[in-house]
């Protein structure tokens, strides 16, 4: 039996370099090797929890279908599917839901960042305090609302994953304590009706450490809501464009000065998409304090080119495909159902609400 891999990428927007070097870079990677049986989605109901319009929704999975075909990922090879198009998806996340505690859901990073962004609270970095959230939450003085979708996020998302008994879930640093969540509903799950019936899944690397993409403003990573990234699609010049503007600093004063987080975020791009040898140069020429931060910039954009723009291409190609696209999807979700009807039934079997007079 061939060991199970899968992961999706919310529907928000273009891709950028950080979705590409953190995620579909590894899927295409995963699905080469030809080992594994993989199914890569592209999750619009997630994309629910932040209330998107809709027209703009349905353009942006159209868009990343495309873009996950022209980075490579292979409908012969892998399944690719809309979550969308799986109706028992959702009927175990109301199922899973069952064992699962709005208190830990409500501790999740990830939840309690939109959360305070919905609320607009103010995010203090310092302390690990909760209880802003929940005091705002439960407490009846605010008319602001958390919808109950972003509460449960992790539920569907364990849910996507399990329902496909996936052993490997390639993911980026912010989605490990998803994961980790996943592993601990299995687990609940297994032992309260005792039977071994889900898999603990667990992340993929390759070996390495799950990458962190940073942007070109300075700090924190590469993200659409931060605004500081390359995307798949950009052009040429455009591209150029973003990477001359990322911030720097004056320059090094003494050999071997170690690195301010903007230049050490170039550095971290460079080492994901140039040669060794191009790193090796610029961190001797950094360390001799002979850098010229506009050399190494120029380079950056030659090499991120080297990959985004062949994916740019066939995107513009695939996406106006409609009678591919819908052949693709059309067999992904086939393929996705198969499997994942068997768990539903297995599960509604173990939580005893088989109709008893059928
Ligand atoms: N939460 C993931 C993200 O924001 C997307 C996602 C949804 C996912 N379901 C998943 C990833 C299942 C891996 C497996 O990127």
């Amino acid at each position: 039996m061939k060991k199970i891999v899968l992961s999706g990428i919310r529907p928000t927007g273009q891709l950028h370099l950080g979705n590409y070097l953190g995620a579909l870079q590894k899927f295409v990677r995963m699905q080469q090797e030809g080992i594994y049986d993989s199914f890569f989605f592209i999750a619009d109901l997630h994309a629910l929890t932040t209330q998107p319009d809709p027209a703009v929704l349905h353009a942006n999975v159209r868009h990343i279908v495309a873009e996950y075909l022209a980075a490579g990922l292979d409908p012969e090879k892998s399944t690719i599917f809309v979550q969308s198009d799986v109706p028992e998806i959702p009927e175990l996340y109301l199922l899973l839901n069952m064992h699962v505690g709005i208190g830990e859901l409500m501790r999740t990073a990830a939840f309690k960042d939109k959360a305070r962004k919905q609320l607009g609270i103010t995010v203090n970095k310092e302390g690990d305090d909760d209880s802003d959230v929940a005091r705002e939450i439960i407490g009846n003085e605010s008319n602001k609302r958390v919808n109950a979708g972003l509460l449960t996020y992790p539920t569907l998302m364990a849910v996507d994953i399990l329902i496909q008994h996936a052993d490997f879930v390639p993911v980026g640093k912010d989605q490990e304590q998803h994961l980790e969540l996943t592993r601990r509903f299995a687990r609940r799950f297994n032992s309260f009706y005792g039977v071994e019936y889900f898999k603990e899944p667990e992340n993929f690397n390759f070996g390495g450490k799950p990458v962190k993409v940073p942007g070109l403003d300075g700090s924190g990573k590469m993200g659409k809501s931060e605004g500081n990234c390359i995307y798949l699609v950009d052009e040429d010049k455009a591209l150029r464009k973003k990477v001359m503007r990322a911030v720097t600093d004056s320059g090094p004063t003494e050999p071997n000065q170690p690195m301010a987080e903007p230049i050490e975020n170039l550095f971290t791009l460079l080492k994901l998409v140039s040669a060794p040898d191009v790193v090796e140069h610029f961190t001797t020429a950094y360390n001799n304090c002979e850098i010229r931060y506009g050399d190494l910039k120029k380079q950056l954009a030659e090499d991120i080119l080297k990959i985004t723009a062949p994916i740019r291409e066939r995107t513009r190609e695939i996406e106006n495909d409609d009678e591919y696209l819908a052949r693709v999807l059309k067999q992904g979700a086939e393929q996705a159902r198969e499997r994942a009807s068997k768990t539903l039934s297995e599960v509604r079997q173990i939580m005893g609400i088989t109709p008893f007079w059928k």
